[in-house]
C-alpha cells in the first residue's frame, strides 16, 4: 500500500478542462493523494459549496484549473466571466486561507496589451485588451489581496492538449476537411502543451513557490507558424493524408469580438531558475502531443 502520510492532500478544481485533466494524470502518476473535481462536483462560483468541500477534504494544496475561458463570448457576457474568474477565485482564496491551504492559481498572457515588443516579465504592468483578460486579472488581484504570499499565480498562454478543444485539434479537423486554410500571422505567442504546464505546477508544489510566475513552452510563433508546424508533424505521423495550402492573413482579415495581444511572449527565466527546470521548445511538445494522438 502507498504511504501518503508525507504527501500533501491536493484538491484540483476544473479537473475536466485541458489543464485539469493533465494535472490529474500527473498527480496520479506521482501518487499524490488527489481530489480532482470537475464543475459538476464543485462549482467554484458557489461559495457555500466551496467552503463545505474544502472543510470536508482539508487539502493542504488547492490548484485552481477552473476558469471561464471563452475569450470571444466573454465580450457579450462579462458577468459570467467575472463570476468564475474573479468571484469564484475569491471563494477559493477565502476557503484556502481559512483552512491554511496553499493556493495555485492559473492566469493568462491576455492580462498584457501586447505592445511591449519583448517578452513580458511577471511584474510588467498588465493592461488587458478584453473582458476575458480583465476578468483573469481581477482574479489575480483577489488572490494577492486575500492570500498575500501564501499563493502561487502562474500565467501561461496558448494552451493545448489531447483532451479538450484547442487550436491544434481545430486545425487537424479543418485540415482534414477544407481545401485551403487562412491563419493569422501577426499575433505572436508561445504554444504550450498542458502536460508541461502540469509538470511545472507539480514541481512548484514540491518547492512551495509563491508569488507570480510565467510558464509556457520555449520559443515563439505566430498562429500561422503554429499551423504550418501542426500540418508538417501531423503529415509525418500519418494523422493527415494530404497537404493543404495555408495562407497567412492579418488580424484585420479575421476580426474577432475580443481584441487579442499582438505579442504576448512571456519571460519564463525566473520560473526556470526557481524550478531548476527549463521548458521544452514548443515544437518538441507539439510533436509529442501529436504522437500521443496518433497512437491513441
Ligand atoms: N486555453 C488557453 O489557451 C489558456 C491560455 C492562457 C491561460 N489559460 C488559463 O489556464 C487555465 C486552464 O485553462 P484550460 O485551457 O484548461 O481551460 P478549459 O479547458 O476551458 O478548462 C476550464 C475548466 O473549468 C471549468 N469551469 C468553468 N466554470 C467553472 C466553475 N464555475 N466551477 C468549476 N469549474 C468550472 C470548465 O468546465 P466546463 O467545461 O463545464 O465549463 C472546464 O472544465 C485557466 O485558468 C485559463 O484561464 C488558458
Amino acid at each position: 500500500m502507498t504511504d501518503h502520510s508525507s504527501r500533501p492532500v491536493v484538491l484540483v478544481t476544473g479537473a475536466n478542462g485541458q489543464l485539469g485533466w493533465e494535472l490529474r494524470r500527473h498527480g496520479q502518476q506521482l501518487n499524490y493523494p488527489l481530489h480532482a473535481l470537475g464543475r459538476s462536483a464543485l462549482d467554484i462560483t458557489d461559495a457555500k459549496a466551496v467552503h463545505a468541500t474544502i472543510d470536508s477534504l482539508r487539502p493542504s494544496v488547492i490548484i485552481n484549473a477552473a476558469a471561464y475561458t471563452a475569450v470571444d463570448r466573454a465580450e457579450e457576457e462579462p458577468e459570467r466571466a467575472y463570476a468564475v474568474n474573479r468571484n469564484g477565485v475569491a471563494n477559493l482564496a477565502r476557503a484556502s486561507l481559512r483552512c491554511g491551504a496553499w493556493l495555485v492559481h492559473i492566469s493568462t498572457d491576455f492580462v498584457f496589451d501586447g505592445y511591449k515588443g519583448a517578452p513580458y516579465k511577471p511584474d510588467d504592468a498588465p493592461r488587458p485588451q478584453g473582458v476575458y483578460g480583465a476578468s483573469k486579472l481581477a482574479g489575480e488581484v483577489v488572490v494577492r489581496e486575500i492570500m498575500a504570499d501564501k499563493a502561487l499565480i502562474i500565467r501561461t498562454a496558448w494552451v493545448y492538449s489531447a483532451h479538450g478543444n484547442n487550436f491544434v485539434k481545430t486545425m487537424l479537423r479543418l485540415m482534414g476537411s477544407r481545401d485551403e486554410l487562412r491563419v493569422v500571422e501577426d499575433q505572436i505567442g508561445s504554444p504550450t502543451w498542458a502536460r508541461g504546464l502540469a509538470d511545472c505546477i507539480w514541481r512548484a508544489l514540491g518547492c512551495r513557490l509563491a508569488g507570480t510566475y510565467h510558464w509556457t513552452d520555449a520559443g515563439a510563433a505566430s498562429w500561422y507558424d503554429f499551423a504550418v508546424a501542426i500540418q508538417e508533424e501531423a503529415l509525418s505521423l500519418g494523422l493527415l493524408s494530404k497537404r493543404l495550402p495555408l495562407k497567412p492573413i492579418t488580424t484585420g482579415e479575421y476580426p474577432t469580438p475580443a481584441r487579442r495581444p499582438s505579442y504576448s511572449v512571456l519571460d519564463k527565466s525566473a520560473t526556470w531558475r526557481e524550478l531548476k527546470h527549463v521548458a521544452p521548445h514548443w515544437r518538441e511538445s507539439l510533436r509529442q502531443m501529436l504522437g500521443e494522438l496518433a497512437h491513441a
